[in-house]
């Protein structure tokens, strides 16, 4: 087209490129149509360059003709370019879509070893006694480990616990001892607290023994509550209140035997019934020894800096691992130290998985 188009030419040249705008499905294509059109060569730049050659008495409607032309088309290339972003953009939000809903995909997790389970049960099942967690440390003075809890130096429970001795003296000039038993903390917690009290402490015990069924290292939790007025019978009723939520038994037997510790008086182990055959727990007909206990020696008390006229209380101890393996039918002890995965696997816990307590925890 040049200087001799006609209205008619102009028309239809409009509406050519309208269609063409409107038919494009993508930018690149409108990019196109947009060059054809407006660009350097395009027809209609092609038009406006022919002014010149107009007629001076006809350039002034000529050119106003041409400049609705290309307004127009550079209108409507403007509005598809909008309609086609906007649709690019919800197409690019409708293939990134992300459900959030959707549960995340499994991931390999670590598993609870049964020592650090069963610690959480009975933290649990005394918590909601109102027990309180206390701690001492491994390395213990054999002044807390055997003398303040009334075993003196040449006392035969000396012997009796095959004790590991440490290089050194503590600050106030004690020997050094790997504790043979969770009970020093039943001293460092009455030294630390004014009564009454009531703790738990779980945590590691060391005795110089090594066969199929005891490790050198080995577990226990202790038991302590002191106050003006406990009895015999608050021991007897935490002791079968605990067991029979831990065993998840309800009607579990539990026998009190007399015995013998030096830091309680009277003193009594517990055993609770089962098959020894099957191993089964509960009314089997057989006895098994699973702790021991007593009520507080006046001694033990005025140690730990508690006046034993006005203060009284009961306390226990428990092997962890032989409970632990009572309750999930495990038979080898040595496993539990050998951090073999595939048995950690086999009897690890998941963290999400709920304990199997027994809601027999009577008021
Ligand atoms: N300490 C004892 C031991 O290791 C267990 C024990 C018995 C702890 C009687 C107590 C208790 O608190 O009263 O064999």
């Amino acid at each position: 087209m040049d200087a001799t188009a006609t209205m008619e030419d102009l028309e239809r040249l409009r509406a050519e490129t309208l269609a063409a705008v409107a038919a494009c499905s993508d930018l690149a294509a409108l990019e196109a149509v947009r060059v054809a059109a407006l660009g350097r060569n395009g027809s209609v730049t092609a038009l406006l360059k022919t002014l010149g050659a107009v007629p001076p008495e006809d350039r002034k409607a000529r050119g106003a003709a041409l400049n609705a032309l290309k307004d127009a088309i550079t209108a409507a290339i403007e509005a598809r370019r909008r309609v086609l972003e906007d649709a690019a953009l919800d197409a690019r939000l409708a293939a990134e879509r992300i459900d959030v809903t959707l549960p995340p995909r499994p991931s390999p997790e670590g598993l609870i070893h049964p020592i650090s389970r069963t610690i959480e049960e009975i933290v649990a099942i005394f918590g909601a006694m109102g027990f309180t967690v206390a701690e001492g440390p491994d390395v213990e003075d054999d002044w807390l480990n055997f003398g303040a809890l009334n075993i003196p130096p040449h006392h035969p429970a000396r012997q009796d616990h095959d004790t590991f001795y440490l290089p050194g003296r503590t600050a106030e000039g004690h020997e050094k001892v790997l504790r043979t038993h969770t009970s020093p903390v039943q001293i460092r917690a009455m030294l630390a607290n004014p009564p009454p009290l009531r703790v738990i402490a779980p945590g590691r015990t060391y005795r110089a023994d090594h066969d199929a069924t005891h490790s050198p290292m080995f577990h226990q939790v202790e038991g302590l509550a002191i106050d003006r007025d406990i009895t015999l019978a608050h021991l007897k009723g935490c002791i079968v209140d605990f067991l029979r939520a831990f065993f998840g038994i309800p009607d579990l037997p539990v026998r009190f035997r007399a015995s013998y510790f030096p830091f309680t008086e009277p003193s009594m182990e517990v055993d609770i019934g089962w098959n020894r055959r099957t191993g089964e727990l509960g009314r089997g007909g057989d006895w098994l020894e699973i702790l021991g206990s007593g009520m507080v020696h006046p001694k033990v008390l005025e140690a730990g800096g508690i006046d034993h006229r006005a203060w009284q209380g009961f306390a226990f101890g428990m092997g962890i691992e032989r409970i632990a393996m009572l309750k999930h039918g495990i038979t080898d002890l040595r496993p539990f130290y050998e951090s073999d995965i595939r048995w950690l696997r086999a009897t690890g816990f998941r963290p999400d998985d709920v304990a199997s307590l027994a809601a027999g925890l009577s008021g």
